[in-house]
Protein backbone atom coordinates (compact mmCIF):
# COMPACT_ATOMS: atom_id res chain seq x y z
CA UNK A 1 0.00 0.00 0.00
CA UNK A 2 1.30 3.26 -0.52
CA UNK A 3 0.47 5.79 2.00
CA UNK A 4 0.52 9.56 2.64
CA UNK A 5 0.68 11.27 6.27
CA UNK A 6 -0.53 15.09 6.08
CA UNK A 7 1.41 17.12 8.75
CA UNK A 8 4.84 17.90 10.28
CA UNK A 9 4.57 17.55 13.75
CA UNK A 10 5.89 15.04 16.40
CA UNK A 11 2.28 13.56 16.22
CA UNK A 12 2.86 12.62 12.40
CA UNK A 13 6.16 11.20 13.13
CA UNK A 14 4.94 8.50 15.74
CA UNK A 15 2.06 7.95 13.30
CA UNK A 16 5.34 7.32 10.50
CA UNK A 17 6.93 5.34 12.91
CA UNK A 18 4.01 3.12 13.88
CA UNK A 19 2.70 2.86 10.24
CA UNK A 20 6.44 1.92 9.41
CA UNK A 21 6.11 -1.16 11.29
CA UNK A 22 2.64 -2.47 8.80
CA UNK A 23 3.45 -5.36 6.54
CA UNK A 24 0.68 -4.20 4.34
CA UNK A 25 3.36 -0.85 3.62
CA UNK A 26 4.64 -0.51 0.46
CA UNK A 27 6.03 3.09 0.21
CA UNK A 28 5.28 5.60 3.00
CA UNK A 29 5.46 9.39 1.98
CA UNK A 30 4.89 12.76 4.02
CA UNK A 31 3.74 16.23 3.30
CA UNK A 32 5.38 17.84 4.62
CA UNK A 33 6.54 16.15 7.16
CA UNK A 34 9.91 17.04 9.35
CA UNK A 35 13.26 15.87 9.82
CA UNK A 36 11.87 12.60 11.87
CA UNK A 37 10.23 11.54 9.17
CA UNK A 38 12.64 11.81 6.86
CA UNK A 39 13.80 8.43 7.75
CA UNK A 40 11.04 6.83 7.65
CA UNK A 41 8.98 8.39 4.93
CA UNK A 42 10.20 10.68 1.39
CA UNK A 43 9.33 14.08 2.39
CA UNK A 44 6.94 15.99 0.05
CA UNK A 45 7.71 19.95 -0.40
CA UNK A 46 3.78 20.36 0.06
CA UNK A 47 1.61 22.52 2.20
CA UNK A 48 -1.36 20.84 3.86
CA UNK A 49 -4.48 22.31 2.12
CA UNK A 50 -6.57 20.95 0.20
CA UNK A 51 -5.25 21.41 -3.41
CA UNK A 52 -1.82 20.48 -2.34
CA UNK A 53 -2.54 17.08 -0.94
CA UNK A 54 -4.73 16.10 -3.88
CA UNK A 55 -1.75 16.97 -6.08
CA UNK A 56 0.73 15.11 -3.73
CA UNK A 57 -1.82 12.12 -3.03
CA UNK A 58 -2.46 11.81 -7.05
CA UNK A 59 1.45 12.32 -8.31
CA UNK A 60 2.44 9.15 -5.40
CA UNK A 61 -0.41 7.15 -6.28
CA UNK A 62 -1.42 7.20 -2.71
CA UNK A 63 -3.88 4.10 -1.77
CA UNK A 64 -4.36 5.96 1.56
CA UNK A 65 -3.81 9.48 2.97
CA UNK A 66 -3.40 9.33 6.81
CA UNK A 67 -4.34 13.21 7.86
CA UNK A 68 -2.71 14.78 10.80
CA UNK A 69 -4.23 17.88 11.90
CA UNK A 70 -7.68 19.37 12.29
CA UNK A 71 -7.78 22.32 9.91
CA UNK A 72 -7.67 20.52 6.05
CA UNK A 73 -10.07 17.91 7.46
CA UNK A 74 -12.78 20.88 8.50
CA UNK A 75 -11.35 22.37 4.76
CA UNK A 76 -12.86 19.37 3.09
CA UNK A 77 -10.03 17.46 2.49
CA UNK A 78 -11.43 14.02 3.29
CA UNK A 79 -14.12 15.23 0.75
CA UNK A 80 -11.77 16.05 -2.08
CA UNK A 81 -9.80 12.58 -1.83
CA UNK A 82 -12.88 10.64 -1.52
CA UNK A 83 -13.94 12.14 -4.54
CA UNK A 84 -10.91 11.61 -6.77
CA UNK A 85 -11.47 7.90 -5.40
CA UNK A 86 -8.19 7.84 -2.95
CA UNK A 87 -9.20 6.44 0.67
CA UNK A 88 -8.49 8.51 3.40
CA UNK A 89 -8.56 7.85 7.34
CA UNK A 90 -9.86 11.22 8.61
CA UNK A 91 -13.74 12.54 8.42
CA UNK A 92 -15.70 14.32 5.90
CA UNK A 93 -16.11 18.76 6.33
CA UNK A 94 -19.50 17.32 7.68
CA UNK A 95 -18.29 15.03 10.50
CA UNK A 96 -15.22 17.35 11.24
CA UNK A 97 -17.57 19.70 12.64
CA UNK A 98 -17.60 17.96 16.08
CA UNK A 99 -14.31 19.83 16.65
CA UNK A 100 -14.85 22.86 13.74
CA UNK A 101 -18.16 24.20 15.76
CA UNK A 102 -17.89 23.87 18.78
CA UNK A 103 -21.99 25.17 18.88
CA UNK A 104 -22.55 22.49 16.73
CA UNK A 105 -20.49 20.03 18.58
CA UNK A 106 -22.68 21.33 22.11
CA UNK A 107 -26.11 20.55 20.26
CA UNK A 108 -25.25 17.57 19.24
CA UNK A 109 -24.02 16.07 22.23
CA UNK A 110 -27.03 17.16 23.96
CA UNK A 111 -29.17 15.61 21.44
CA UNK A 112 -27.56 12.66 21.54
CA UNK A 113 -28.28 12.20 25.59
CA UNK A 114 -24.88 12.46 26.34
CA UNK A 115 -23.72 14.33 29.25
CA UNK A 116 -21.74 17.63 29.18
CA UNK A 117 -21.96 21.47 30.75
CA UNK A 118 -24.95 24.13 30.89
CA UNK A 119 -24.16 25.96 27.76
CA UNK A 120 -25.92 28.81 25.58
CA UNK A 121 -24.77 29.96 21.97
CA UNK A 122 -24.61 33.90 21.30
CA UNK A 123 -23.90 35.70 17.98
CA UNK A 124 -24.60 39.21 19.81
CA UNK A 125 -22.01 40.42 22.13
CA UNK A 126 -24.26 42.49 24.28
CA UNK A 127 -26.80 39.30 24.87
CA UNK A 128 -23.24 37.44 25.71
CA UNK A 129 -22.49 40.15 28.30
CA UNK A 130 -26.50 40.17 29.27
CA UNK A 131 -26.43 36.32 30.21
CA UNK A 132 -23.26 36.69 32.10
CA UNK A 133 -24.23 39.42 34.15
CA UNK A 134 -27.72 36.90 34.71
CA UNK A 135 -25.44 33.99 35.23
CA UNK A 136 -22.64 34.71 37.47
CA UNK A 137 -19.91 32.09 38.21
CA UNK A 138 -16.86 30.03 36.93
CA UNK A 139 -17.14 30.06 32.78
CA UNK A 140 -15.41 28.78 29.73
CA UNK A 141 -15.67 31.05 27.04
CA UNK A 142 -15.07 29.38 23.22
CA UNK A 143 -14.94 30.55 19.76
CA UNK A 144 -17.23 28.85 17.47
CA UNK A 145 -14.61 28.34 14.61
CA UNK A 146 -10.95 26.68 14.40
CA UNK A 147 -8.76 29.04 16.65
CA UNK A 148 -5.42 26.79 16.48
CA UNK A 149 -5.99 26.20 19.71
CA UNK A 150 -6.09 29.36 21.66
CA UNK A 151 -10.05 30.02 21.09
CA UNK A 152 -10.96 28.37 24.57
CA UNK A 153 -11.06 30.64 27.87
CA UNK A 154 -11.25 29.01 30.68
CA UNK A 155 -12.69 31.72 33.44
CA UNK A 156 -12.97 32.21 37.09
CA UNK A 157 -15.51 34.54 36.70
CA UNK A 158 -18.17 36.62 34.96
CA UNK A 159 -15.31 40.02 34.22
CA UNK A 160 -12.71 37.13 33.24
CA UNK A 161 -15.36 35.59 31.14
CA UNK A 162 -16.92 39.48 29.55
CA UNK A 163 -13.21 40.23 28.58
CA UNK A 164 -13.02 36.83 26.83
CA UNK A 165 -16.43 37.39 25.25
CA UNK A 166 -15.02 41.63 24.39
CA UNK A 167 -12.17 39.64 22.33
CA UNK A 168 -13.05 36.75 20.56
CA UNK A 169 -16.54 38.78 19.48
CA UNK A 170 -15.72 42.91 18.93
CA UNK A 171 -11.78 42.72 19.37
CA UNK A 172 -11.77 40.18 16.70
CA UNK A 173 -8.89 37.51 18.15
CA UNK A 174 -9.78 34.91 15.99
CA UNK A 175 -11.79 36.81 12.81
CA UNK A 176 -14.79 35.14 11.99
CA UNK A 177 -13.93 31.94 13.95
CA UNK A 178 -15.52 34.17 16.75
CA UNK A 179 -18.22 35.81 15.16
CA UNK A 180 -19.99 33.26 17.15
CA UNK A 181 -19.56 31.98 20.73
CA UNK A 182 -20.35 29.18 23.55
CA UNK A 183 -20.29 30.15 27.19
CA UNK A 184 -20.33 26.79 29.17
CA UNK A 185 -20.39 26.05 32.72
CA UNK A 186 -17.00 25.14 33.99
CA UNK A 187 -16.73 21.84 34.74
CA UNK A 188 -14.27 20.21 37.92
CA UNK A 189 -12.54 17.57 37.78
CA UNK A 190 -10.06 15.53 36.37
CA UNK A 191 -9.45 15.67 32.46
CA UNK A 192 -8.73 12.07 30.64
CA UNK A 193 -8.40 11.91 26.74
CA UNK A 194 -10.14 9.02 25.29
CA UNK A 195 -9.95 7.88 21.43
CA UNK A 196 -12.05 5.48 19.68
CA UNK A 197 -10.91 4.38 15.35
CA UNK A 198 -14.81 5.26 14.05
CA UNK A 199 -16.04 3.96 10.53
CA UNK A 200 -19.50 5.39 10.58
CA UNK A 201 -21.06 2.28 12.75
CA UNK A 202 -18.76 1.12 15.00
CA UNK A 203 -15.88 1.92 17.63
CA UNK A 204 -12.80 0.22 18.27
CA UNK A 205 -11.98 -0.60 22.10
CA UNK A 206 -11.39 3.33 23.54
CA UNK A 207 -7.71 4.27 24.23
CA UNK A 208 -7.04 7.16 27.20
CA UNK A 209 -4.76 9.15 28.02
CA UNK A 210 -3.90 12.52 30.03
CA UNK A 211 -1.80 15.45 28.57
CA UNK A 212 -0.11 18.34 30.52
CA UNK A 213 -1.21 21.61 28.67
CA UNK A 214 0.82 24.26 31.29
CA UNK A 215 3.89 24.95 30.56
CA UNK A 216 5.78 24.39 33.79
CA UNK A 217 6.11 21.58 36.55
CA UNK A 218 2.30 21.89 38.91
CA UNK A 219 0.78 22.88 35.89
CA UNK A 220 1.49 26.49 36.27
CA UNK A 221 2.08 29.00 33.82
CA UNK A 222 0.63 29.67 30.18
CA UNK A 223 -1.03 26.68 28.22
CA UNK A 224 1.00 25.41 25.29
CA UNK A 225 0.30 22.79 23.06
CA UNK A 226 1.06 20.12 25.16
CA UNK A 227 4.05 19.74 27.65
CA UNK A 228 3.75 15.97 28.10
CA UNK A 229 1.33 13.01 27.95
CA UNK A 230 1.05 9.48 29.37
CA UNK A 231 -1.36 6.27 28.52
CA UNK A 232 -3.40 4.58 29.99
CA UNK A 233 -3.91 6.81 32.75
CA UNK A 234 -3.85 5.07 36.09
CA UNK A 235 -7.60 5.47 36.87
CA UNK A 236 -9.06 4.09 33.72
CA UNK A 237 -10.39 1.31 34.92
CA UNK A 238 -12.56 -1.46 33.00
CA UNK A 239 -15.90 0.05 33.95
CA UNK A 240 -14.87 3.69 33.24
CA UNK A 241 -13.96 2.61 29.96
CA UNK A 242 -17.10 0.81 29.17
CA UNK A 243 -19.08 3.99 30.99
CA UNK A 244 -17.79 6.29 28.59
CA UNK A 245 -18.49 4.53 25.71
CA UNK A 246 -21.79 3.72 26.42
CA UNK A 247 -22.32 7.05 27.53
CA UNK A 248 -20.42 9.17 25.31
CA UNK A 249 -18.96 7.56 22.21
CA UNK A 250 -21.43 5.65 21.16
CA UNK A 251 -24.59 8.22 21.33
CA UNK A 252 -22.68 10.77 20.01
CA UNK A 253 -21.43 8.62 16.89
CA UNK A 254 -24.88 7.26 16.41
CA UNK A 255 -26.26 10.64 16.19
CA UNK A 256 -23.74 11.77 13.77
CA UNK A 257 -24.76 9.03 11.53
CA UNK A 258 -28.72 10.27 11.92
CA UNK A 259 -27.61 13.57 10.99
CA UNK A 260 -26.49 12.02 7.54
CA UNK A 261 -22.72 13.01 8.66
CA UNK A 262 -20.95 9.47 10.13
CA UNK A 263 -17.98 9.63 11.72
CA UNK A 264 -15.00 8.02 10.31
CA UNK A 265 -11.44 8.31 11.41
CA UNK A 266 -10.38 8.81 14.94
CA UNK A 267 -12.52 10.57 17.42
CA UNK A 268 -11.12 12.27 20.69
CA UNK A 269 -13.03 13.18 23.12
CA UNK A 270 -11.74 15.73 25.82
CA UNK A 271 -14.09 14.78 29.11
CA UNK A 272 -13.68 15.66 32.36
CA UNK A 273 -14.82 12.97 35.23
CA UNK A 274 -16.33 14.84 37.59
CA UNK A 275 -18.44 13.99 41.10
CA UNK A 276 -21.45 13.19 38.59
CA UNK A 277 -19.41 11.10 36.29
CA UNK A 278 -17.27 11.94 33.33
CA UNK A 279 -18.48 14.80 30.77
CA UNK A 280 -18.00 16.08 27.37
CA UNK A 281 -15.44 18.76 27.45
CA UNK A 282 -15.09 19.30 23.58
CA UNK A 283 -14.72 16.67 20.80
CA UNK A 284 -11.84 16.73 18.33
CA UNK A 285 -11.57 14.98 14.69
CA UNK A 286 -8.09 13.81 14.78
CA UNK A 287 -5.25 12.40 17.20
CA UNK A 288 -3.82 14.41 19.96
CA UNK A 289 -0.93 15.65 20.53
CA UNK A 290 1.29 14.61 22.46
CA UNK A 291 -0.98 11.99 23.22
CA UNK A 292 -0.94 10.42 19.77
CA UNK A 293 2.89 9.87 20.99
CA UNK A 294 1.94 7.39 23.78
CA UNK A 295 -0.30 5.75 21.87
CA UNK A 296 1.36 4.66 18.80
CA UNK A 297 3.64 2.33 21.16
CA UNK A 298 0.31 0.72 22.55
CA UNK A 299 -1.78 0.37 19.07
CA UNK A 300 -1.18 -3.74 18.95
CA UNK A 301 -3.65 -3.86 15.71
CA UNK A 302 -1.86 -3.59 11.89
CA UNK A 303 -2.39 0.60 12.01
CA UNK A 304 -3.02 0.57 8.13
CA UNK A 305 -5.70 -2.30 8.25
CA UNK A 306 -7.14 0.04 10.97
CA UNK A 307 -7.17 2.87 8.82
CA UNK A 308 -8.29 1.23 5.93
CA UNK A 309 -11.70 -0.44 7.56
CA UNK A 310 -12.46 3.16 9.12
CA UNK A 311 -12.91 4.28 5.89
CA UNK A 312 -14.89 1.08 4.70
CA UNK A 313 -16.95 0.72 6.80
CA UNK A 314 -15.29 -2.22 8.16
CA UNK A 315 -13.82 -2.15 11.67
CA UNK A 316 -16.10 -4.69 13.10
CA UNK A 317 -13.84 -7.63 10.61
CA UNK A 318 -10.70 -6.24 12.45
CA UNK A 319 -8.95 -7.30 15.68
CA UNK A 320 -8.37 -3.78 17.16
CA UNK A 321 -6.54 -4.12 20.31
CA UNK A 322 -4.50 -1.67 22.41
CA UNK A 323 -1.45 -3.80 24.32
CA UNK A 324 -1.02 -3.20 28.23
CA UNK A 325 2.37 -1.30 27.53
CA UNK A 326 2.87 1.72 29.53
CA UNK A 327 4.00 4.78 28.20
CA UNK A 328 5.19 8.70 29.27
CA UNK A 329 5.73 11.12 26.52
CA UNK A 330 7.80 14.25 27.54
CA UNK A 331 8.13 17.69 25.45
CA UNK A 332 11.33 19.48 25.11
CA UNK A 333 10.57 23.26 23.90
CA UNK A 334 12.71 26.08 22.75
CA UNK A 335 13.65 28.57 25.37
CA UNK A 336 10.67 31.22 25.33
CA UNK A 337 8.49 29.09 23.86
CA UNK A 338 4.48 29.55 23.83
CA UNK A 339 6.03 33.40 23.65
CA UNK A 340 8.54 34.38 21.26
CA UNK A 341 11.63 31.70 20.95
CA UNK A 342 14.68 32.00 18.86
CA UNK A 343 15.43 29.26 16.97
CA UNK A 344 18.84 27.29 14.72
CA UNK A 345 20.23 26.06 17.93
CA UNK A 346 21.80 22.85 17.39
CA UNK A 347 20.34 19.40 19.09
CA UNK A 348 22.75 17.01 20.26
CA UNK A 349 21.93 13.52 21.76
CA UNK A 350 19.74 12.51 18.64
CA UNK A 351 21.64 9.44 17.09
CA UNK A 352 20.58 6.32 16.90
CA UNK A 353 17.09 6.78 18.51
CA UNK A 354 14.75 3.52 17.41
CA UNK A 355 12.07 6.15 16.29
CA UNK A 356 14.22 7.57 13.27
CA UNK A 357 16.04 4.23 11.65
CA UNK A 358 13.93 1.90 9.68
CA UNK A 359 15.45 -1.31 10.62
CA UNK A 360 14.97 -0.52 14.22
CA UNK A 361 11.36 0.06 14.46
CA UNK A 362 10.05 -2.99 16.96
CA UNK A 363 7.37 -5.04 14.79
CA UNK A 364 6.04 -6.18 18.60
CA UNK A 365 4.62 -3.42 20.15
CA UNK A 366 4.18 -5.40 23.32
CA UNK A 367 7.37 -6.23 24.03
CA UNK A 368 9.20 -3.46 26.31
CA UNK A 369 11.31 -1.28 24.06
CA UNK A 370 15.43 -1.26 25.33
CA UNK A 371 15.36 2.56 24.58
CA UNK A 372 12.82 5.83 24.18
CA UNK A 373 11.57 7.03 21.33
CA UNK A 374 12.00 10.48 20.14
CA UNK A 375 9.67 11.78 17.85
CA UNK A 376 10.50 15.45 16.19
CA UNK A 377 8.57 18.20 15.67
CA UNK A 378 10.27 21.97 15.30
CA UNK A 379 13.34 20.34 14.10
CA UNK A 380 15.26 20.62 10.88
CA UNK A 381 18.54 20.06 9.20
CA UNK A 382 20.97 23.30 9.70
CA UNK A 383 23.73 23.93 6.98
CA UNK A 384 25.78 20.66 8.09
CA UNK A 385 22.93 18.77 7.80
CA UNK A 386 22.89 18.14 12.31
CA UNK A 387 19.48 18.55 13.61
CA UNK A 388 19.05 22.66 14.69
CA UNK A 389 15.63 23.67 16.14
CA UNK A 390 13.00 25.21 13.98
CA UNK A 391 9.91 25.56 16.76
CA UNK A 392 8.42 26.29 19.59
CA UNK A 393 7.69 22.24 20.52
CA UNK A 394 10.99 21.10 19.16
CA UNK A 395 10.39 17.19 19.82
CA UNK A 396 9.16 14.00 22.33
CA UNK A 397 10.84 11.45 24.34
CA UNK A 398 8.51 8.73 25.03
CA UNK A 399 9.87 6.22 27.30
CA UNK A 400 7.90 2.89 27.76
CA UNK A 401 7.41 -0.22 30.01
CA UNK A 402 5.57 -2.14 32.30
CA UNK A 403 4.58 0.43 34.99
CA UNK A 404 4.35 4.31 34.30
CA UNK A 405 7.15 4.56 36.61
CA UNK A 406 9.51 2.73 34.34
CA UNK A 407 8.22 4.44 31.39
CA UNK A 408 8.93 7.80 33.22
CA UNK A 409 12.28 7.03 34.47
CA UNK A 410 13.45 5.38 31.10
CA UNK A 411 12.38 9.18 29.06
CA UNK A 412 13.32 11.28 31.95
CA UNK A 413 17.16 9.40 31.51
CA UNK A 414 16.69 9.68 27.45
CA UNK A 415 16.26 13.02 27.76
CA UNK A 416 19.46 14.11 29.97
CA UNK A 417 21.09 12.52 26.96
CA UNK A 418 19.54 15.76 24.64
CA UNK A 419 20.41 19.30 24.30
CA UNK A 420 20.07 22.65 22.77
CA UNK A 421 20.14 26.00 23.84
CA UNK A 422 17.60 26.65 26.04
CA UNK A 423 15.96 23.74 26.22
CA UNK A 424 13.21 23.62 28.46
CA UNK A 425 10.42 20.45 29.73
CA UNK A 426 8.31 19.84 32.45
CA UNK A 427 9.64 17.44 35.40
CA UNK A 428 6.58 16.06 36.39
CA UNK A 429 4.56 14.61 33.88
CA UNK A 430 3.23 11.15 34.88
CA UNK A 431 4.79 12.13 38.25
CA UNK A 432 3.37 10.71 41.82
CA UNK A 433 0.29 8.62 40.15
CA UNK A 434 -1.22 6.25 42.15
CA UNK A 435 -0.46 3.07 39.98
CA UNK A 436 -2.40 0.01 40.28
CA UNK A 437 0.35 -3.29 39.99
CA UNK A 438 -0.61 -5.29 36.98
N1 LIG B 1 -3.70 17.33 23.32
C1 LIG B 1 -4.49 18.37 22.86
C2 LIG B 1 -4.80 18.35 21.42
O1 LIG B 1 -4.25 17.58 20.67
O2 LIG B 1 -5.63 19.14 20.99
Amino acid sequence: MNVLIVGSGAREHALAWRIRQSPALARLWAAPGNYGTASLADNLPSGTGVDSITAAARQVSADLVVVGPEAPLADGLADALTAMGIPVFGPTRAAARLESSKSFARKLVRDSGAPGPEFAVFRDESDALDYLRRNPGPRVVKADGLAAGKGVFVCDDAMQAAAAVQGCMSGRLFGSAGDTIVLEQRLEGREVSVFAFCDGEHLSPLAAACDYKRLNDGDTGPNTGGMGSYSPPEFWTPELCAQVERTIMRPVVNAMTERGAPYRGVLYAGLMLTADGPKVLEFNCRLGDPETQTLMPRLASDPLELMLACNQGALHRVNAQWNDRRCVAVVMASGGYPGDYETGFQITGLENTPSDTPENTPTDTSSDMDDALIFAAGVGAGPSGRPVTTGGRVLTVVGSGSSIAQARQQAYARLQGISFHGAHWRNDIALNLREQNR
